[in-house]
């Protein structure tokens, strides 16, 4: 039996609510404080999505299993509600209706006994109480910027400038820093990340600290200095892969638009975006479209007034960070933003048109919007309509292909 992705992160999405639901009842009941202003989780271990996925026979077996042990209640609930039926009208009804509950009660614990309990050292992970903190601020302009200065002072010496862990101090350490410019970020909670950049870290063998404390950050810091650090690993990803593996939000900023004036970015959720970053040299914008709005980001060719024109001098050195160029290397470059904010078409400079190749961050499944796509296409010929290509056949695809954040194996 093949489980669907889309199965499998429905099953985590809820486990996950589930925990957070418990933390809050227990945290609103007394039973636990606030920790860096959130609920703290209370116990030592929680359960370990992130081993779920990279062993399918195991997401298997605790599907099966929560799937019987829903089943085995199911059955109880039945077999107690029918102690509140009518009293039976004599011995004979009696005794059936004894044998259909303790058939119940046999069936629920025959469920209990056969399902695939999935081995327990799987099933945990050693928690801490920020396990299920989520960054109490947006991913922003203003975060990554805040984060990038925090990095420079106070990481970048062992860590090293970009990331990857070769910085001046590495060397002599106990432990050599991870690549945190991977994938290694997006492996965590990133409540977990707090605690260990805030606590620092211990060879768990030797007990010896590898990673120091950090208590003269201040929450904030903190937070911002992992949004830097996600930006950063972004921007690497997309140089080495040529695509982004993990999907990447645009930047909260602030915007001046035609309509609406001043405005966050976030408000223009529901909308496509075409983020357009013209050269000194451009004569002219890219004619709008009603298909989505556009945004400039830099100075606009003379005598055009942009639908929207971004205001945050940090936006160009994120996004800059984002695709992994320096700022200077910016300018020619269009991005466009899905109707969820996240990122996912990128145009290089000097490319005259769009493409479907020009997708750079899709989701597992992909190959499903990628089928539907083209079975809609097959359609549209049948009927004798021309098929999608360039932008058209893009936004068809960026469409189709939702894009979901998984953090240590959680759908966020
Ligand atoms: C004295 C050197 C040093 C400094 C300063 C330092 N780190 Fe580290 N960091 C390390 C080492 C070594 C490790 C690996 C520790 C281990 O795996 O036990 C590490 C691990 C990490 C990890 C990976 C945690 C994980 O879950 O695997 C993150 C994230 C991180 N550091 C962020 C930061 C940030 C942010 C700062 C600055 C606020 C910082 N570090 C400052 C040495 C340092």
């Amino acid at each position: 039996m093949v489980l669907s992705t889309d199965f499998v992160n429905g099953v985590l999405e809820a486990l996950y609510a589930v925990q957070i639901a418990l933390r809050d009842a227990w945290h609103a009941l007394g039973f636990a404080g606030t920790v860096a202003d959130q609920p703290a989780w209370p116990f030592a271990q929680r359960l370990a999505a992130e081993r779920l996925l990279l062993e399918p026979g195991h997401a298997r077996r605790v599907v099966i299993t929560l799937a019987c042990f829903a089943g085995a209640v199911i059955l109880l609930l039945i077999a107690l509600a029918a102690g509140f039926l009518r009293r039976p009208r004599n011995a004979a009804q009696a005794r059936r209706r004894m044998f259909w509950r303790a058939g119940l009660a046999a069936g629920a614990a025959a469920l209990l006994v056969f399902a695939p309990w999935p081995s327990s050292a799987l099933l945990w992970a050693p928690a801490v109480p920020t396990s299920l903190h989520r960054a109490p601020q947006p991913f922003s302009t203003q975060s990554i910027a805040q984060g990038q200065a925090v990095f420079t002072q106070h990481c970048a010496q062992c860590h090293g400038a970009d990331a990857r862990g070769e910085g001046p101090l590495a060397s002599q350490l106990a432990q050599w820093p991870p690549n945190l410019a991977g994938g290694l970020l997006w492996k965590r909670l990133e409540g977990e990340l707090f605690w260990r950049v805030r606590h620092g870290m211990r060879d768990a063998r030797s007990g010896r600290e590898t990673m120091p404390a950090a208590p003269a950050l201040s929450d904030q810091d903190i937070w911002s200095a992992l949004d830097y650090l996600q930006a950063r690993a972004s921007g690497q990803m997309l140089r080495d892969m040529g695509a982004w593996e993990r999907p990447v939000r645009l930047p909260a900023s602030r915007l001046d638009c035609r309509y609406g004036g001043l405005r966050g970015s976030d408000s223009l959720r529901g909308q496509r975006l075409q983020l357009v970053l013209p050269t000194a040299g451009e004569a002219a914008l890219p004619p709008e479209d009603p298909r989505w709005v556009t945004v400039v980001l830099g100075t606009a060719p003379s005598g055009s007034t942009p639908e929207c024109q971004a205001q945050d001098r940090a936006l160009l050195p994120a996004i800059a960070l984002l695709l992994g160029v320096t700022p200077q290397e910016v300018p020619g470059h269009k991005l466009f933003v899905d109707r969820d904010g996240w990122l996912r078409a990128r145009s290089v400079p000097g490319q005259a048109a769009w493409s479907e190749d020009d997708l750079i961050c899709r989701s597992e499944s992909a190959p499903a919007a990628a089928a539907a796509v083209a079975a809609a296409a097959a359609a549209a010929a049948a009927a004798d309509a021309p098929p999608a290509q360039g932008v058209d056949g893009l936004l068809r695809r960026m469409d189709a292909d939702r894009m979901q954040l998984v953090r240590a194996g959680y759908p966020h």
